[in-house]
């Protein structure tokens, strides 16, 4: 891994990727250019191409071309890696044993994955009972079956297992492909088999029992190929139709999607019921940014309208909910009835927060002051997250005519506690980037100053920030004699110190705020001790 990093930092100078997102100018042997974080009033960017590293003065971070394509794009370790390996044309799986083997592994639990879906396509052909629910109770066509791999799974116990060992496959394997239950015998059996399709083929399934009984789906655990908050089922098939019309339905049952598909709708896709996360959202986005709800009216499925309204913001996704199922229980029940009301309802979608607020007001008695209260109460946090501001004007007028006040007094509302803890962690985040900056100036004058005698303070091993380290001292420090940096460096430590503290304090509030929402003997045991940490810190403050 460590010759992977290596090689990538040779091959991508540090200002060309910086490049990428910021105009450098060239300042001596450095290269300058503004914050990419927006903080700074004058370019306070500074790029070392001599040592590979940057450092940014006003948002007090830094290093190598790694943790530069981390910060800005705000993705992992591990994703910077293979965004900058595929820029710098180098094959990951060739470094280090470590990843070959994982990368063999992986090779043989999809093959694993692929012979079980041929299996139980095999063993739905042989099952009648099976071809009967598949054909006749849920209406698939045989065109429907073959394109989304629908099979059986026997009830024999080991029927899979055995398949799979004549043709010289481990039980590892199969464990890790997360076909095994925990006695070791097949997971799936008597069931209908629905795989999970990705750009890597079979990557896990969903398996409905025939008919009643518990529990009615079984899905695939995480496995090194299946993960849960990132699979869009049905995307393979839709990917196509989403790009060509433009938009995306997002369903709530797997099964909605593939009835979906079959009535011709072939922009549905699901998220594991009204689980989506973010990444979901990300993953959709990049296709289109209409993007239609077709979830329950019920509580979760408002939940989950509410929550893909605060993650669409900032994707800069229009969002719209599509309800009217003529007294169906989910598309997959209208598409039965008459798949002509399904292609319908597709087009007759509604925007999300309209839909919501329509929601909010149905319980509620406008027409009285506890019923108003109530109303814009939850209007307001959602309308929070609406990130135009000419669209949330608009709701904002929209809420006060409903209510009969002015756009001012829903303004003046008081924010709840949420949004107040939200701020507070806001606030912690920007003051340990404070305490980092004291830090870097400090570690920065006692490796390169020659200041001796401090004490409590670290200092790094890792090459790139002693380079970085380095940079700072002769950006800031080069042309200070002695006796100033010993004062400086004194000054910096008490700072540290006292940041130090301040922030220990902070997080401990935070905590106890907590604590206080609580109750309980292990709560009240763990405030008390919080409280007499705050003490002590704060007489040391002193
Ligand atoms: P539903 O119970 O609404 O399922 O759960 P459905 O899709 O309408 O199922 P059918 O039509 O009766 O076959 C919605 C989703 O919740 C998940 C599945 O992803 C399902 O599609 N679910 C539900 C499970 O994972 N396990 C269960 O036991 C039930
Ligand atoms: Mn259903």
């Amino acid at each position: 891994m460590d010759d992977a990093k290596e090689e990538i930092r040779a091959r991508l100078p540090v200002e060309d990727v910086v490049g990428q997102y910021i105009e450098l100018k060239r300042a001596g042997r450095s290269l300058k250019g503004r914050s990419p974080w927006g903080v700074d009033k004058t370019p306070s960017f500074m790029v070392s191409p001599e040592k590979g590293i940057w450092h940014d003065f006003s948002a007090n971070k830094g290093g190598d071309i790694f943790a530069f394509v981390m910060e800005v794009e705000g993705i992992s370790f591990r994703e910077a890696l293979e965004k900058l390996a595929a820029q710098a044309g180098v094959e990951l799986t060739k470094y280090g044993g470590g990843d070959k083997a994982v990368a063999e592994r992986k090779r043989r639990v999809k093959e694993v994955l692929e012979l079980s879906c041929r299996f139980y396509q095999f063993c739905l052909t042989k099952n009648e009972k099976a071809c009967r629910y598949a054909f006749e109770k849920r209406g698939m066509s045989k065109g429907t079956v073959e394109e989304f791999r629908i099979g059986y799974a026997p009830n024999t116990g080991k029927a899979l297992i055995q398949f799979l060992t004549k043709r010289g496959y481990k039980t590892q394997e199969m464990e890790a492909a997360g076909l095994l239950n925990r006695y070791g015998g097949d997971l799936f059996r008597g069931r209908m088999m629905v795989p999970f399709i990705d750009t890597n083929g079979v990557i896990g399934y969903t398996a409905r029992i025939l008919g009643q009984g518990e529990p009615k789906y079984l899905n695939t655990p995480e496995t090194i190929l299946f993960n849960k908050g990132r699979f869009v089922f049905g995307l393979a098939q839709a990917k196509e139709a989403i790009r060509q019309s433009g938009f995306v339905v997002i369903v709530e049952g797997n099964m909605d999607v593939i009835s979906s598909h079959q009535a011709g709708v072939k922009e549905a896709v699901a998220t594991s019921g009204t689980a989506m996360t973010e990444n979901h959202l990300k993953i959709l986005s990049r296709l289109t940014d209409d993007v239609r709800l077709a979830y329950d009216g019920d509580v979760a499925g408002v939940k989950a309208t509410e929550r893909a309204i605060m993650m669409a913001g900032d994707l800069g996704v229009n969002l719209s909910v599509i309800s009217d199922y003529h007294g169906a229980k989910d598309p997959d029940e209208l598409i039965q009835k008459d798949p002509g009301l399904w292609q319908e309802a597709v087009k007759q979608c509604r925007p999300a927060v309209d839909w919501l607020l329509g929601k909010y007001q149905e319980n509620l008695d406008l027409s009285s002051g506890l019923g108003k209260r109530e109303y814009s109460d939850v209007a307001m946090r959602l309308l929070r997250f609406v990130a135009d501001p000419v669209e949330r004007k608009h709701y904002e007028k929209q809420v006060a005519r409903e209510l009969d006040c002015e756009v001012e007094d829903l303004r003046a509302k008081k924010i709840d506690m949420g949004e107040k803890k939200r701020l507070k962690k806001l606030e912690l985040e920007a003051s340990s980037d404070v305490l980092a900056g004291v830090r870097d100036n400090l570690q920065a004058i006692v490796m390169h100053g020659g200041v001796t005698g401090v004490k409590g303070v670290e200092l790094p091993e890792d090459e790139t920030k002693k380079a970085e380290l380095e940079m700072i001292f002769e950006t800031r420090y080069k042309r200070w004699d002695k006796g100033m940096l010993e004062g400086e460096a004194k000054a910096l430590l008490s700072r540290y110190k006292v940041e130090m503290s301040r922030q220990e304090v902070e997080q401990l509030t935070m905590r106890l705020a907590e604590l206080e929402e609580r109750e309980g003997e292990e709560a009240e045991q763990e405030s008390a001790e919080i409280l007499r940490r705050i003490m002590v810190l704060k007489k040391q403050g002193n």
